[in-house]
């Protein structure tokens, strides 16, 4: 299994890099509704994920499924249009694998964008979360299964999982683009199914904001060293009492991705 997961890494990178020149400096993950970053990537090079080799394809609507190498902000990027979530069934080594590719490319550090529903009273629709920390509810974790030294150890240390050297050049970010940007824990559910209200009462006791991604890929990456920035848009408030749908977090997550993009073309420029 080792052998076979290094042998499908091989392929992806050579088919990517047959076909790019020069390494990559930051990798990007964009979430629900947050795809339209990739407009101002120069000169791109877009692979769709069923191009590349043992890479995992999206099957969820408002995730186009491209991954996207170019220059932004003066640094070399990749950038994963599109996710992949437990929910939709794929296996933890098919979770982690974008990750891997991310940084057999040459990225040390990876940007990971999502949507998430604000538990905390003064977090609505349209914010903007930079996430300090996580609680991994999903009962999942990708590094299950024989652990590969060449990516990393075992057990992997979690007491620095988002870069504190990281958050704070996106709080500098803020402060100079003017954006009331928040900060908080994410609660990390497996989904696809949203919160019961009993759920939610439990989770306001734990977080700060509630999402279905995220963290394996959090977890990847600190497995292989990379330092992670985690930034969530908050796309609505599950304790409202009323029902949510996957439009409303679309459409909402659109209305945050101009904000958060000014916060990563900072961002890259300070790294
Ligand atoms: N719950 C879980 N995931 C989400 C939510 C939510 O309220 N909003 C966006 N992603």
């Amino acid at each position: 299994m080792i052998e076979q997961v290094r042998q499908n890494l091989k392929d992806a990178l050579r088919y990517i890099n047959d076909r790019i020149t020069g390494t990559v400096d930051v990798g990007i993950i964009l979430g629900s509704g947050l795809g339209s970053l990739v407009d101002a990537v120069e000169n791109p090079k877009v692979f769709p994920y069923k191009e590349i080799p043992h890479f995992p394809k999206s099957t969820t609507e408002g995730h186009p499924g491209n991954l996207v190498i170019g220059k932004l902000a003066g640094k070399r990027v990749a950038i994963m249009q599109g996710r992949f979530h437990y929910y939709e069934g794929y296996t933890s080594s098919g979770v982690a694998f974008p990750i891997r590719v991310l940084k057999g490319l040459g990225a040390h550090a990876v940007i990971i964008t999502c949507a998430a529903g604000g538990l905390r009273t003064d977090l609505k629709a349209g914010d903007i979360m930079a996430i300090t920390d996580y609680v991994n509810l999903m009962g999942a974790n990708p590094l299950i299964g024989p652990n590969d030294e060449q990516f990393g150890p075992r057990f992997v240390d979690m007491s620095e999982a988002f870069d504190k050297g990281l958050l704070a050049t996106v709080e500098d970010a803020a402060r100079q683009e003017g954006v009331d940007l928040k900060e908080g824990v994410y609660v990390a559910v497996l989904g696809p199914s949203y919160e019961t209200p009993a759920e939610i009462t439990f989770m306001r006791t734990i977080g700060d904001a509630v999402g279905m991604s995220m963290v394996p890929e959090v977890i990847a990456a600190r497995h292989l060293g990379m330092k992670v920035l985690g930034m969530a848009a908050i796309t609505n408030t599950p304790q409202a009492e009323r029902k949510l749908s996957h439009e409303e977090v679309l459409i909402e997550a659109q209305r945050c991705s101009e904000k958060l993009i000014k916060l990563i073309l900072r961002v890259l420029e300070g790294v």
